[in-house]
């Protein structure tokens, strides 16, 4: 079906489904996120990976300063994350809750199923966002089926249902 009007670009676009991270970084002593699902990792040599900011957001200036980011995969039991880090004040949104001090400084949620720490390694301009490059500094990842990845697509929130091929020739 072809469609033309700018709320169907959306609908289309909101198909692909994606895991839910929130970014975190650290400015000025200030720690600040936000739930980001454009996330995708880029290169494996050397580590990259991207997401894009919209460029209105409040956030893109400190984003830009900070020099670096944590992608905090979320893990389906941290749900309410994904809202929670979209509203609100950014005290609010870290208050109570579990994190661990990178050696960049930067903080990490604790329960994530994976997270990456990068230092911002260019800003590309793109339309009404900006696509943030990042080269992986440091990683970890928890295997444990507790922390399986929250997944999202047509705007819901979800889980992973496994078929019974698994890939084993995957990027
Ligand atoms: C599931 C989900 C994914 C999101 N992905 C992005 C994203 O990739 N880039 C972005 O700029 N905003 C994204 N947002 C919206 C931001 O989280 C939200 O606009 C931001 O936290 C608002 O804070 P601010 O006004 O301080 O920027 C997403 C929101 C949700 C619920």
């Amino acid at each position: 079906m072809m469609m033309s009007h700018p709320q169907h670009l959306k609908e289309a676009m909101a198909c692909f489904g994606t895991g839910v991270t929130v970014i975190t970084a650290t400015h000025a002593g200030q720690d600040f996120g936000m739930t980001c699902n454009s996330f995708n990792t880029v290169s494996l040599e050397p580590a990259l990976v991207l997401w894009s900011i919209r460029q209105s957001s409040g956030n893109r200036t400190h984003f830009e300063s900070a020099g670096g980011y944590t992608v905090n995969i979320l893990s389906h039991a941290q749900q309410p994350l994904a809202l929670h880090f979209t509203k609100g004040s950014q005290a609010e949104r870290f208050a109570g809750l579990h994190l661990a001090r990178l050696a960049s400084g930067r903080p990490q949620i604790v329960g994530s199923t994976a997270w990456f720490d990068c230092a911002l390694e260019r800003i590309i301009p793109a339309g009404d966002h900006d696509i943030m490059l990042g080269r992986v500094l440091d990683f970890g990842f928890n295997p444990d089926a507790s922390t399986e990845p929250l997944i999202y697509a047509r705007r819901q929130f979800g889980k992973l249902i496994s078929t019974p091929s698994p890939v084993t020739n995957a990027a």
